[in-house]
């Protein structure tokens, strides 16, 4: 077999090869194959210089021919190749705008801040302007500005949470009132209420968290009466818990009013005929309220033979365990989301 029939049947071979090969791989192994380096046709080109001369120019022009179809013959195969390829990959991606969408469970507003906003939008609707206060509060508004005494037990390491001898994290949202008083004093009417964060060394249980929430309330004015502060807190209770609630405000003691009161409401469980949620009692505490001590009045910058005033303080987690009659606190942190569903 001469040198030019040689590479007649390699051309044939390869042209026929390419025909045939089904990805890239085939493709560049044929390149290899009859081009690469140690290639047949590479091979015949490189060994023309062997050859008896008057072969030479022929093996010579054939034989670039030859490599030249081979190689347009490579790239064509390999384009049709790509352009099967991306089709495919095409076809895969597809995207099915018909098929159902994945379920989405939309999340629920928390109970705690239903109850918050319910309070809120209670108070303000009379008239109560929403302020805040610190969370790390100094130990002066959260305890000796409010009357709380040296000697108090909330005033134990034990009890409340020291950021340093005189910084504490707020145990109550009471000290709201005195920074708000002190920033306005002497105007009046002061009606504010101050929802928030409070912290106690408290072990977590069934009613206790040492996170938890308050809502404070503060009007001052002239002449203010215990009896404005009974509507007040009745109006609010009703509102809060339904029109039929009893209120019942009994004497109690805190440092910062006088005089001072818990406010009870008639068990919504029971209908006040005694229940294990109200321990037979028929009635429900929902909150401290009192006349602001006129210690205190002093404390924010007002005179107390001017003026007079009401505060009241509730937890929210309380409010919110007695409207949904959730029996434990925990509950409202898991974020279990079978528990939040409910509400
Ligand atoms: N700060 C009180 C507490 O944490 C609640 C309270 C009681 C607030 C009476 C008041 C009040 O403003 O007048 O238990």
């Amino acid at each position: 077999m001469t040198v030019l029939d040689q590479l007649e049947q390699f051309e044939e071979e390869a042209l026929a090869s390419i025909h045939r090969a089904e990805d890239l791989e085939e493709i560049q192994a044929i390149r290899v194959k009859y081009l690469g380096r140690e290639g047949l046709i590479t091979g015949i080109l490189r060994g023309i210089g062997d050859l008896p001369p008057d072969q030479r120019a022929d093996v010579g022009q054939r034989g670039n021919a030859v490599k030249q179809a081979i190689e347009s013959a490579l790239e064509e195969a390999e384009a049709c190749l790509e352009r099967a390829r991306r089709r495919a990959q095409f076809e895969a991606q597809r995207l099915d705008v018909t098929a159902p969408g994945k379920p989405w469970a939309p999340g629920n507003y928390h109970p705690l801040g239903q109850t918050f906003d319910q309070v809120l939008d209670i108070l303000v609707s009379m008239g109560y302007a929403i302020v805040r206060g610190p969370e790390v509060e100094k130990e002066w508004y959260n305890f000796s500005g409010l009357n709380i005494q040296d000697d108090h037990p909330a005033r134990d390491m034990q009890d409340s949470f020291y950021v340093t001898e005189d910084v504490v994290l707020r145990s109550q949202t009471s000290p709201i009132q005195l920074r708000h008083m002190q920033a306005v004093a002497p105007e009046i009417p002061v009606r504010i209420v101050g929802p928030g964060r409070t912290y106690r060394r408290d072990t977590e249980d069934m009613s206790h968290s040492p996170v938890f929430h308050q809502c404070e309330a503060l009007l001052i004015d002239q002449e203010v009466t215990f009896g404005q502060l009974r509507w007040t807190l009745t109006a609010f209770a009703r509102r809060l818990f339904g029109p039929s609630v009893d209120v019942r405000f009994r004497p109690s003691h805190f440092p910062f009013t006088e005089p001072s009161a818990e406010v009870d409401i008639s068990c919504m469980f029971c209908h006040g005929q005694g229940c294990s949620t109200c321990k037979g009692s028929g009635f429900l505490e929902i909150l401290g309220a009192g006349m602001v001590h006129p210690q205190v009045l002093i404390n924010g910058g007002y005179d107390p033979d001017l003026v007079s005033g009401f505060a009241f303080g509730m937890g929210i987690e309380r409010l919110t365990m007695l409207k949904y009659g959730i029996s434990d606190l925990r509950l409202l942190y898991r974020n279990d989301t079978r528990f939040l569903a409910q509400f």
